[in-house]
């Protein structure tokens, strides 16, 4: 009898006979090689196979071995700092066996399986336990690592180990049952199940003026970013990354450029998280699919990212995930659904694109997980879109658009005039806003809702009033509209622009967001309460407070408060005519 054998190679895709008793999703090896690749299609005895590694070595007739197992990932200590590829192999490990060249047909494990853990068990003998519950801990990186009993796994303790483990060793033997691992593996396309969903009210702070006052995200939440090309995705993904309020983030570069993820591994190994005091990076999961690599695996990095994302949302963390770029993703899919020659949709996107699209936003969310202790965690998903031609009614951007809880849409206009981030706050949105809005107002300012309307009224008025000025020209404007423009221009330029390149200001508190914000809306009820006392527009000192704003924007945290002080006192001379 022979084994299943190929018989055609186009791509990424190969067919191979003798597969009759595979299933779909299942992990297969191809060719002598050993390339990874998946079932996709199955009819009668013959799957059609997507290859995750350069195909261009295999030849007709070669081997292919079945797994009987889904595409999964290994799960446990020491993902913390990973560079992984889109199925889930070291990156560091892969240059080790093969050069700078992935050899194909490597097998590396996602995690060393010889590190060794201090693992500090929970549980004791005897004891009950279920899918989800903690069995004990380890320290990694400054995160207490809970290590959970795998889904699908129960009974009572009858041995537990204590101390020293190596990552594939047992930490827990179950009577007459199995022996459980500090590591466990999850296929990476189906959801982990949790208890329970719970609503998303709570902002996840992001540390971007511009989202937490105007858009803010709740954990828990989606946020699609589309913007053109050069508009600044990349850079609010990375910010978000170093910024954002995650307990771990998983950062996907899915399909784009590769040197801006050696960036990102050289940047964040050198930033301090404020919070924990330990490099950025620790808290990082990096999945690299860049746009040299395989079609296949970038379709899969997605997911993978995902699942790594839910193994600690499980644990009872803020996880977060940031995908630069869905639009790369789905281009996969479309690539992939030719090959197979489907029914090509929208654009020659598959017609299956939009209902993918909702399944992996889904996957985001806050939940009470499974498992004792009771604890909560989530998964927050923020994913770059790339629309081509900056046309956001193109169907990829539109497919996010319709399943994301949020909206930041990139305008090319702003990022020419160097206005970043380059936040159309026309045309984003963010069904967060309200829940968010308490959050803020018990912690930071009564007057934050109150604050954030007022913001967008300017906005809204100085885009009709520039209109008008346009037409008739500035001069020809009343005092009080000329007032409101200098105040929308204050808003625009000081408060929502924020560098990512500046170290004082890349990372702004909500604290610090709410001062500046409301010092423009002050500015605005100052000058007008000045031109009702008889001053006129030319004789308010705009240039004094527009230099207060951006020095107190602008310094290092030890000057903070002298700077805000000397703010508030250009804000109180404004009326005040010499
Ligand atoms: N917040 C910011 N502060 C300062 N500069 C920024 C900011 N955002 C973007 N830029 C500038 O815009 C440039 C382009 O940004 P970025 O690479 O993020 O765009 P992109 O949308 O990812 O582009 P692509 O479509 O090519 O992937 C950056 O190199 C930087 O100079
Ligand atoms: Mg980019």
């Amino acid at each position: 009898m022979t084994g299943p054998k190929l018989r055609r190679v186009v791509g990424a895709l190969a067919e191979a006979s003798g597969m009759r008793d595979a299933v779909l999703n299942e992990l297969v090896r191809v060719g002598d090689a050993g390339l990874l690749g998946e079932v996709l299609r199955l009819t009668g005895d013959v799957a059609t196979l997507q290859v995750f590694e350069e195909t261009s070595g295999l030849a007709l007739e070669e081997p292919v071995l079945r797994s009987k197992q889904p595409l999964s990932v290994q799960l446990g200590p020491g993902l913390l700092g990973a560079v992984i590829d889109g199925i889930g192999r070291p990156l560091q490990a892969l240059a080790a066996a093969g050069g700078d060249f992935i050899a194909p047909g490597v097998d590396a494990s996602t995690l060393d399986p010889t590190t060794r853990w201090d693992f500090s068990p929970v549980v004791t003998v005897g004891q009950q336990v279920r899918a989800g519950d903690v069995l004990g801990t380890v320290l990694e990186k400054g995160l207490v690592h809970r290590i959970l009993v795998p889904l699908g796994k129960e009974g009572t303790i009858e041995r537990v180990a204590s101390g020293a483990v190596r990552t594939d060793e047992p930490v827990a033997w179950l009577l007459d049952g199995p022996t459980l691992h500090l590591w466990q593996r999850w296929p990476v396309r189906r959801t982990r199940p949790a208890r329970a969903r719970l609503a998303s009210t709570e902002p996840l702070l992001t540390g971007q003026r511009i989202f937490d006052v105007l858009f803010p995200i709740a954990e828990g939440g989606t946020v699609a970013v589309p913007g053109g090309f050069g508009t600044g995705k990349t850079v609010i993904e990375q910010s978000l990354a170093k910024y954002a309020q995650a307990d771990v983030v998983v950062y996907v570069g899915c399909g784009e450029r590769g040197n801006e993820m050696a960036e990102v591994l050289h940047e964040f190994g050198a930033l301090v998280d404020p919070r924990s005091g330990r490099p950025v990076l620790e808290r990082t999961v990096l999945v690299v699919n860049t746009s040299n690599m395989p079609v296949a695996a970038r379709e899969s990095s997605v997911y993978l990212g995902l699942t790594i994302a839910e193994y600690f949302r499980d644990q009872g963390y803020r996880a977060a995930v940031m995908a630069d770029s869905l639009s790369r993703w789905a281009e996969a899919l479309r690539e992939i659904g030719s090959r197979l020659q489907e029914m090509p949709g929208e654009e020659g996107y598959p017609t299956y694109l939009a209902s993918r699209a909702a399944r992996l936003h889904e996957r985001a969310g806050r939940v009470q997980c499974l498992g004792a202790p009771e604890r909560t965690g989530s998964v927050t998903l923020f994913s770059a879109v790339s629309p081509p031609g900056g046309d956001f009614s193109e169907p990829v951007t539109q497919a996010c658009l319709r399943v994301g809880g949020a909206v930041w849409a990139l305008d090319p206009a702003l990022a020419h005039q160097r206005q970043f981030p380059a936040v159309d706050w026309n045309a984003s949105y963010s069904l967060y806003a309200e829940g968010a809005e308490a959050w803020f107002a018990e912690r930071v300012d009564r007057r934050w809702g109150e604050t954030r309307s007022r913001l967008l009224e300017l906005l809204q008025r100085d885009g009709e009033l520039r209109e008008i000025a346009a037409v008739v020209g500035p001069e020809a404007l009343e005092d009080h509209d000329r007032l409101l423009l200098a105040a929308a221009a204050l808003v625009r330029e000081l408060v929502l622009g924020q560098s990512a390149f500046d170290p004082n200001d890349a990372y702004s508190s909500p604290q610090k967001s709410f001062r500046l914000a409301r010092a423009a809306i002050d500015f605005h009820d100052a000058g007008r309460a000045a031109l009702k006392g008889g001053s006129s527009f030319a004789e308010l000192d705009v240039g004094r407070v527009r230099q207060a704003l951006a020095a107190a924007r602008d310094a290092a945290a030890a000057d903070a408060e002298a700077a805000f002080l000397k703010l508030d006192e250009a804000l109180r001379a404004l009326g005040r005519t010499p």
